[in-house]
């Protein structure tokens, strides 16, 4: 966008003769004619004031600052804040990747900046995904790759604020501190006039909810914008024109990989335990990559050990230790949800399959249909359940595990001897369609 253009439609919106603006901003309406017109350059100080005097959010500032690198590009930062995710034990997942790819082709040919939103439940891989891809392609934008954690399902006080994060990505734009505004309105005005005109990549990883990325958001061509979250972002794809890729378990074929290459040569000759073993992380990467750690970490311990160990004491391998990722990562999102939720998700627990229908669940909770129906939906919008069919839902087993262990630790023992008497009776005159 050319500068002398918005500033002559900045003043015109806000009905100031050229004079009223040279009073204001302490520069000659000659002058400042020459820069509407672009027969005059526009410099930062300029551009301070007359942004200042207009009320314009540094977007009048961003711009003077894109024409004046254009003019002078070694000065100009080119961030490169990717972290290096999975790194060299990166497996698979190359359908996404490729979807990934088309968005971003899609995007170009209709000329729009690229939105993606990557949801899917705790430790499916959504970081790693995002991070490969952006990996893949920064080559494609040369004004750089925004990197940043959003830290969206730690507790609530500890989530990146928005401001903050755009206040980053501007000075590793090379924005000034000082010419940074305090608003986060005019902060997110700024960071898309900042983008204007460039090829930029931001990741925007691990983000509580959509109300937390849309300041974040850019509107330029060229340049794009993926966001990872457990959360499934409806409000971005229906209000903010953003594609939704949605990930869940691995394929059986490369989740055994991500365990080979994870556990290295220890793991030769064991192919069935290590089939076994990917069948029992539900062929979710974070449960697969403790599982692969747990084997790594002892030369004598086989596969075939932990398949073993793992078959007696269900997932408690995986998710009973405090300090264990799996155990962190699922109980961060149960932490989350509101406790009317939290409680059925618990009660899940004591269902003896991984998948359940509203009738078993509202069973459970000793609630009507109508009012568990929005409950799963709630655990579903995070990723605690995934929906099958209509009112149908699936539990994988690292969270199935997690639930039964909730609800022993978390709900009272009469309240969970009266959910599963209520589950009983209502087997007894609706038994499951699979038995
Ligand atoms: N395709 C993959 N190949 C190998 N390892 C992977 C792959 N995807 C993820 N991992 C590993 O699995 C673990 C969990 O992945 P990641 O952090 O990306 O999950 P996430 O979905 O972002 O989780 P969260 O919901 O907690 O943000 C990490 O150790 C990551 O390196
Ligand atoms: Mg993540």
């Amino acid at each position: 966008m050319d500068f002398g253009a918005t500033l002559r439609r900045l003043r015109d919106e806000r009905g100031l003769t050229l004079r009223k603006l040279a009073n204001l901003a302490h520069y000659s309406a000659g002058w400042l004619s020459k820069v509407e017109t672009g027969t005059g350059e526009p410099t930062l100080e300029l551009a301070q004031a007359c942004d200042d005097a207009l009320e314009a959010g540094g977007e009048l500032v961003a711009l003077a600052r894109a024409r004046l690198s254009g003019s002078t590009q070694e000065g100009v930062p080119r961030p490169a804040q990717l972290p290096a995710g999975a790194g060299a034990m990166f497996v698979g997942r190359e359908r996404e990747l490729e979807l990934l790819d088309e968005h971003l082709e899609l995007a170009k040919s209709a000329g729009t900046v690229m939105t993606v939103a990557i949801d899917g439940p705790a430790g499916a891989g959504k970081t790693a995904l995002a991070i490969r891809w952006a990996h893949r392609v920064a080559h494609e934008f040369p004004d750089g790759v925004l990197f940043a954690d959003l830290r969206g399902f730690v507790a609530r006080g500890k989530r990146a604020d928005p401001g903050g994060v755009i206040d980053g990505f501007l000075t590793a734009l090379g924005v000034p501190v000082d010419g940074i505004p305090s608003s986060i309105e005019q902060r997110a005005a700024m960071m898309r006039s900042a983008a204007a005109g460039k090829r930029l990549l931001v990741v925007l990883d691990n983000a509580a909810s959509g109300l937390q990325v849309r300041p974040m958001l850019l509107g330029a061509q060229g340049c794009a914008v993926v966001i990872t979250s457990r959360r499934r972002m409806t409000g971005l794809v229906l209000r903010d024109g953003a594609a939704r890729l949605t990930i869940g378990p691995m394929e059986p074929a490369e989740s055994q990989a991500v365990l080979t290459t994870a556990i290295g040569s220890q793991a030769e000759d064991e192919t069935e335990a290590i089939r076994a073993l990917a069948e029992q992380c539900a062929h979710l990467p974070l449960a697969l990559r403790v599982a692969a750690e747990k084997v790594a970490a002892r030369a004598s311990y086989r596969v075939a050990d932990l398949v073993g160990d793992l078959a007696t004491k269900n997932l408690d391998v995986l998710t009973m230790d405090e300090n264990d990722f799996v155990h962190e990562a699922i109980s961060s999102s149960y932490r989350q949800v509101d406790p009317p939720a939290a409680r059925m998700f618990r009660l899940l627990g004591l269902h003896p399959g991984p998948d359940i229908d509203l009738g078993a669940a509202a069973a459970l909770a000793g609630q009507p249909f109508t009012t568990v129906q929005r409950l799963m939906e709630r655990l579903e919008g995070v990723h605690l359940v995934e929906g099958k069919a209509r009112g149908t839902w699936h539990l994988y087993e690292p969270l199935r595990a997690y639930a039964a262990r909730c609800v022993l630790e978390d709900e009272p023992p009469e309240s969970r001897d009266a959910a599963i008497q209520r589950l009983t009776t209502w087997f007894l005159s609706n038994p499951p369609a699979s038995e």
